[in-house]
């Protein structure tokens, strides 16, 4: 019995000499002093033994428990201490490597644009002006002289809101908010977001535009055209080409539309002018007088030209961009290249 208890006491020793971690430790701790560890399982013995012989045995075992439990405890603080210095080596910063630092962001090409054409007729005396966008029926169709058969009121092109509200579908109808509050002369730009149910490689569900408006009592179609030749070299360059084709809206009269000399081929033909040479960028006119007497003013006396456009159309032409959804899918790889 002593003999296998001082084998125990060795073989304990020798093996706590070996154990690597806390976690190794506690199994260690287990199997040598634990409920059903080793040295219980030698004093179970004790019984078989003469009684004289059991408190000499008894002792000799407590003191190998004692002995055993201080070992442990030592052990216990060194592994202890290994581990943290390892855990704080592990967990270290590098305070010599270099920062991230924030990346730079940039002005989205289609506002870069926008805050050109806004510079180009500022520029030319326009102020600039805003308007909801959600509009009523009345501001955005029948103030602008558009007719309640009108195919622009279809509910294919119109997002419908509740209670006679709608997605404003253009930036005409800020000529009316602008007319209803100020008397002529008037010359404003109105740049914003419309909506229109609406969506392929040229068309999205939201896009900008920007309104031009222009009232006093000498204007003409020439004053029209001037500003436009202006704004298309301001925007395309110096020797770009323009034309004006009869057109028709409901708002004013006579009506035009302006074509730029394509500005991907120069004029010779190619996908984006359908082999004809020209792009169309807007849409303009006389204001019609019928538009003026929803908001008061005498047709007899003040005359106008409005003009209107999109910011999209105007910016894939400049970059040659084919498909104007990239403008909203916001690809860093796309975006960066207008930096
Ligand atoms: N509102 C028209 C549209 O969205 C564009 C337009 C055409 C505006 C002629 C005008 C204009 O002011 O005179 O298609």
């Amino acid at each position: 019995m002593r003999d296998s208890l001082s084998g125990l006491k060795e073989r304990a020793l020798r093996e706590l000499a070996s154990v690597g971690s806390t976690q190794e430790l506690r199994e260690f701790q287990l199997r040598f002093l634990g409920k059903k560890g080793e040295l219980k399982a030698v004093l179970r013995g004790m019984g078989k033994l003469p009684p004289e012989e059991r408190p000499t045995v008894g002792r000799m075992a407590n003191q190998i428990k004692e002995l055993l439990e201080r070992a442990i405890e030592e052990k216990e603080a060194l592994l202890r201490q290994r581990e943290e210095k390892e855990r704080l080596a592990s967990e270290g910063i590098d305070v010599t490597l270099p920062g991230r630092g924030p990346e730079m962001g940039g002005v989205h090409p289609i506002t870069r644009v926008l805050r050109e054409i806004e510079d180009v007729f500022v520029s030319m005396g326009f102020q600039v002006a805003e308007g909801p966008e959600i509009e009523t029926d009345y501001y955005n169709f029948e103030a602008l002289n558009i007719p309640s058969h009108h195919p622009a009121r279809d509910m294919q092109d119109t997002f419908y809101l509740l209670e006679g509200l709608l997605l404003r579908t253009h930036t005409s109808p800020v000529q009316i908010r602008v007319m209803e509050r100020f008397s002529p002369p008037i010359r404003i730009i109105a740049p914003g977001k419309v909506y229109r149910r609406d969506a392929d490689i040229s068309h999205t569900p939201m896009f900008h535009q920007v309104e031009g408006l222009l009232v006093d009592e000498v204007s003409t179609f020439s004053d029209l055209k001037g500003v436009l030749e202006r704004f298309a070299s301001r925007t395309f360059g110096p020797r770009t080409l323009v034309r004006f084709r009869p057109s028709y809206f409901p708002f004013t009269e006579p009506s035009a539309e302006m074509d730029i000399g394509c500005v991907i081929c120069g004029g010779k033909g190619c996908r984006v002018c359908k082999g004809s040479g020209w792009v169309e960028i807007l849409g303009c006119g006389m204001v019609d007088p019928a538009v003026f007497s929803f908001v008061n003013y005498d047709s007899s006396r003040y005359r106008g030209f409005a003009f209107g456009l999109g910011v999209e159309r105007i910016a894939m032409l400049k970059y040659d961009i084919d498909d104007i959804r990239l403008f909203f899918e916001n690809d860093l790889r796309f975006l960066k290249q207008f930096l």
